[in-house]
C-alpha cells in the first residue's frame, strides 16, 4: 500500500514532510453504507497469497442491500437465488464487512490524496477480499453503492494543521509539572505523575503511542441500550473479576512496551489471544504471540500507523494466523515482511463486536463476555491528561497541557477486569495498557466503569482463539 510504504521513511523525512499518523485516511460512517451496492467478483479459487492490489477481470456481479441494524440481503447474483439472512457490520471508519451465501467480503472505503488532503470516497472501495466462511476460494471484488438510503454526505477533506502546529508535533515532548499539578488538585479520583521517559520522545511519537493522529472516530457508537435479558444475566454475576487472580491463578499474558510505534492495535490483539489461550487451556499454553509480523506482513493494517483489533485478533487471525515472538521478535517499527515459512501459526475464529455488530456494546455486555470468555480488545479516546497516568480510577480532567500539543486519539488495549472501589464505591474497568511495566500501576490502569468513559463502552472485540490438541 503506498501509504505504508511512505510511512515506513517517516523516521527520516518527519521533519520534511509532514505526514499524518493515522489508519487509512478513510472516515467513512455507518450512513454511508445503508442502501444498494454492486460488488464485480474477480475470479475465485485462489488461495489466501492472492494480491488484490491488480482485482483482475469481473466475472460475476452481485447486487446487496445494507439495512439496520446489520441485515445484509442478496438482491441478485448470476445462478444464484437470492439471501435473506446475510449479516453485515462497519469497521470503525474504514471499511467493513458482510456475510451473504457463506462468503465473507471485506474491505475498506476508498480514499483520493495523501495526507492532509485526502478525501473519503465512502461509496466505493478499495479492492477487497472475499472467500468462504472456511476460509477456501479466495478471490477480489470491488464495488460501489448504486441506490443511497438517504442523500450522500459529503465528505470535506481534514482541516490542515498550521506550519507552526505542526513544528511544535516534531520537537520533543518537555514534562510540565503545573499540567500535573493542575489534574491532581483538580480531582481526587487519579494520581498523575512525571514520566521522564517521555522526554525522548517527540509529541508526535507520544501521539502514535497512543493510537495515532486521526485515528480519533468522529461518528463512534454510543453504547447500545442494555435488553431486560442482558440486565438478569449480568445481574447474576460477581460484584469484582479480574483474570488477574482467579481462584489465585494469573491468565493474562506479561505486560510489553510497543515503543513509539503505532501498533497498540496489535499488542491488543495478541493480548486478548494469549489470555484467551491460557483461559481455554487452564494456564497450560502461555504462547507469547508476535505483534511485528502484524506490523510488518498484515494486509488487513497499516503497519505503524495503525490498525484495529477486529480486522487483526479477529480476521488476520481466522484468515491468516499469527505466529510467536520467539519466530518474529518485535522491532518497534515498519519494515518489510520476512519469509514466515519456518514458523508455526495459531488460528482464531468467531471475531466479533462485543454485541453482534458496530454499536451493539455496552457495559453488562462486556462484563458477559469477559467472564464466559476472557479478556478483550477494546479502545477509548486518549486526551493528554491521561499520558501522565500513575494510578487510580481514571476520568477524563478536561484539562489539556498548553505546552505539549496533543491530539485525542484512540487507543486499543486490553480489558481483563471490573471492580468497585471498597472506599469510594466508583465502578471501574481494569485494563492492560502497552507501554511497559513500569507505567501505570504496574503496567495495567483504571478507568471508570458504566458512563462510557472515553468511549470505552462502545467498541469492544472478542474472537476465540483455537487451542493446539498436540
Ligand atoms: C458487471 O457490471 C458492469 C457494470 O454494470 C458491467 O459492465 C459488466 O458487464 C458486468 N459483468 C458481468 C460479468 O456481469
Ligand atoms: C495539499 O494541497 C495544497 C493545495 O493544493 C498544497 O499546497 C499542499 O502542499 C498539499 N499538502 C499535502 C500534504 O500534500
Ligand atoms: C471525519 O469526518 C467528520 C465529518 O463527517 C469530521 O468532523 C472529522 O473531523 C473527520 N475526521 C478526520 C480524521 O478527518
Ligand atoms: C488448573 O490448574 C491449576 C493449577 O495448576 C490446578 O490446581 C487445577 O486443578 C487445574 N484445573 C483443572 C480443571 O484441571
Amino acid at each position: 500500500m503506498a501509504l505504508g510504504r511512505l510511512c515506513a521513511l517517516y523516521g527520516v523525512l518527519a521533519v520534511l514532510v509532514p505526514l499524518i499518523v493515522a489508519d487509512t485516511p478513510a472516515n467513512c460512517t455507518y450512513a454511508d453504507m445503508l442502501g444498494t451496492w454492486m460488488f464485480s467478483m474477480s475470479q475465485g479459487g485462489n488461495d489466501r497469497t492472492l494480491d488484490c492490489t491488480d482485482p483482475g477481470p469481473v466475472t460475476n456481479n452481485i447486487t446487496v442491500q445494507f439495512s439496520h441494524f446489520s441485515t445484509a440481503t442478496l438482491m441478485s447474483s448470476k445462478g444464484y437465488t437470492y439471501d435473506v439472512n446475510g449479516y453485515w457490520t462497519l469497521i470503525y471508519n474504514q471499511g467493513f464487512e458482510f456475510r451473504v451465501l457463506n462468503r465473507k467480503f471485506f474491505a475498506f472505503f476508498k480514499w483520493k490524496g495523501e495526507g492532509e488532503n485526502a478525501t473519503s470516497m465512502c461509496n466505493e472501495i478499495m479492492p477487497g477480499w472475499s472467500h468462504d466462511v472456511l476460509g477456501r476460494d479466495w478471490a477480489c471484488f470491488q464495488g460501489m453503492r448504486i441506490k443511497p438510503q438517504q442523500k450522500p454526505q459529503q465528505h470535506p477533506p481534514a482541516v490542515s494543521r498550521s506550519e507552526a502546529k505542526e513544528r511544535r508535533l516534531h520537537q520533543n515532548f518537555k514534562t510540565n509539572l503545573d499540567f500535573i499539578e493542575q489534574i491532581n488538585s483538580a480531582q481526587s479520583s487519579w494520581q498523575a505523575g512525571v514520566y521522564p521517559e517521555y522526554e525522548k520522545f517527540t509529541r508526535n511519537d507520544l501521539i502514535r503511542r497512543a493510537g495515532g493522529r486521526k485515528s480519533r472516530l468522529p461518528h463512534r457508537p454510543r453504547p447500545a441500550p442494555v435488553s431486560e435479558e442482558t440486565r438478569l444475566a449480568a445481574a447474576q454475576l460477581p460484584e469484582s473479576f479480574d483474570w488477574r487472580k482467579v481462584m489465585g491463578l494469573n491468565f493474562v499474558s506479561p505486560i510489553r512496551d510497543q515503543g513509539q510505534c503505532g501498533s497498540c492495535y496489535a499488542f491488543a490483539s495478541m493480548g486478548m489471544l494469549e489470555a484467551r489461550l491460557r483461559v481455554l487451556t487452564n494456564n497450560t499454553q502461555q504462547f507469547v504471540l508476535s505483534p511485528q509480523e502484524i506490523v510488518s506482513c498484515g494486509k488487513y493494517s497499516q503497519g505503524c500507523e495503525g490498525g484495529f483489533p477486529y480486522l487483526i485478533a479477529g480476521k488476520y487471525a481466522e484468515d491468516f494466523g499469527v505466529v510467536l515472538e520467539e519466530c518474529y521478535p518485535y522491532e518497534g517499527k515498519d519494515s518489510s515482511c520476512k519469509d514466515t515459512s519456518r514458523c508455526g501459526r495459531g488460528y482464531a475464529t468467531n471475531y466479533r463486536y462485543v454485541g453482534g455488530f458496530y454499536g451493539g456494546c455496552n457495559e453488562e455486555l462486556m462484563q458477559l463476555e469477559l467472564v464466559k470468555n476472557g479478556p478483550m480488545a477494546v479502545a477509548f479516546e486518549v486526551y493528554s491528561d491521561f499520558m501522565h497516568y500513575k494510578g487510580g480510577v481514571y476520568e477524563h480532567t478536561g484539562l489539556s497541557d498548553p505546552f505539549n500539543p496533543f491530539e485525542i486519539t484512540n487507543h486499543a488495549v486490553l480489558l481483563v477486569g471490573y471492580g468497585r472501589d471498597p472506599e469510594t464505591g466508583a465502578k471501574f474497568w481494569t485494563v492492560k495498557n502497552s507501554w511497559g511495566e513500569k507505567w501505570g500501576e504496574e503496567g495495567f490502569f483504571r478507568i471508570r466503569r458504566g458512563t462510557d468513559e472515553c468511549a470505552i463502552e462502545s467498541i469492544a472485540v472478542a474472537a476465540d482463539p483455537i487451542p493446539l490438541m498436540s
